[in-house]
């Protein structure tokens, strides 16, 4: 039997199991557990364990393990160990659960935890674990279980709105759960938030069932051109709250009206570092053969000039 190496729980468990003897532990807190995150369609089952152990050698006779969803009220899942049968599944999760796992050999533990198959966005959710018996009062185990689906259509877009302002929108579609929507600008490598920005999500829902589909996402902002500071990146992240999952894109937008500030004026003369693989040497020497030509043009000018002026 696994258990959590956490010492704050090896205490709990100890003075626990040293106080009530016929008593169910469940071997995990609520607090403890991170969520399950993971891509619709990705697993093939995924396994949300109960462990729990009775002070007890034989099972007791009304020992019942449940799984419930979103709350009490939705019982997807029972099994009685004293009764030697395999577990059912009920309700929205009845062709959802796979009754033949077993995740210990001990009878009293073997179906204790939920095999949910082909876990697809709608069994996002909270799955609650309860283990009852007439001896003791009823244990519970939260866990909860985010699904994600990744954007398509996704991209963000700039469109010039009049002479001096730009909208900047950002467009998604499928994705779930509710995203967070940021549009930003990356300043530098710093990236700051755009204030402002108007958001709509809208729910679609697939398969002709409402409680069961994606979000639309359209966000915009609009700033003045005269607000950046040469080329700018903009950005669009859409986050998945509560999980590390986020989708970005990103493009670059010429401000027409460019305002230089004073430490980033450089002399024409002096050499330009941005010409890679050419050395300040060569780059100045490419300027002052340009300067050179257009000394000999003006020079020619002046010559047919003079040549025009003495032939008359
Ligand atoms: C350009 O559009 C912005 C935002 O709608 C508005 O505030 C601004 O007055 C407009 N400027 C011109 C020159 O039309
Ligand atoms: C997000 O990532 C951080 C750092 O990698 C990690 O500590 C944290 O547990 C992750 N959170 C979730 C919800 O996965």
């Amino acid at each position: 039997m696994h258990l959590p190496r956490h010492p704050y729980f090896m205490v709990t468990f100890m003075i626990l199991a040293n106080t009530v003897c016929h008593g169910i532990i469940i071997l995990e807190e609520d607090l403890e557990t991170p969520p399950e995150v993971l891509k619709t369609g990705s697993l093939e089952t995924l396994t949300l364990d109960c462990p729990f152990v009775m002070e007890e050698k034989d099972i007791p006779e009304h020992l019942t393990v449940q799984w419930m969803y979103n709350g009490y009220d939705v019982n997807i899942y029972q099994w009685i160990p004293i009764t030697d049968t395999k577990p059912q599944s009920l309700g929205p999760f009845k062709d959802r659960v796979n009754l033949e796992y077993e995740i210990s050999s001990d009878p009293m533990y073997k179906h204790r935890a939920l095999s949910l198959l082909n876990p697809t966005t709608e069994l996002t959710g909270i799955y609650t674990c309860r283990v009852s018996s007439f001896e003791d009062d009823d244990k519970y185990l939260n866990r909860r279980v985010i699904i994600y689906s990744e954007p398509s259509e996704f991209k963000i877009q700039t469109e010039q709105i009049n002479q001096t302002n730009v909208k900047i929108t950002c467009e998604a579609d499928n994705i779930f759960p509710e995203p967070e929507v940021y549009i930003y600008k990356n300043y530098n490598g710093e990236l700051v938030q755009l204030e402002d920005t108007a958001e709509e999500k809208t729910w679609k829902s697939s398969n002709g069932n409402e409680g069961e589909g994606t979000y639309t996402i359209h966000a915009e902002v609009t700033i003045a051109d005269e607000d950046l500071t040469g080329l700018t990146q903009f950005g669009c992240d859409l986050r998945i709250p509560e999980t590390n999952v986020s989708f970005t894109d990103t493009l670059s937008y010429e401000p027409r009206i460019t305002i230089v500030s004073y430490e980033d004026y450089e002399p024409e003369s002096a050499p330009r570092n941005d010409l890679s693989g050419v050395s300040p040497h060569e780059a100045a020497s490419t300027r002052s053969g340009s300067s050179c030509r257009c000394h000999f043009v003006v020079l020619l000018l002046f010559v047919s000039v003079l040549l025009a002026t003495l032939s008359l």
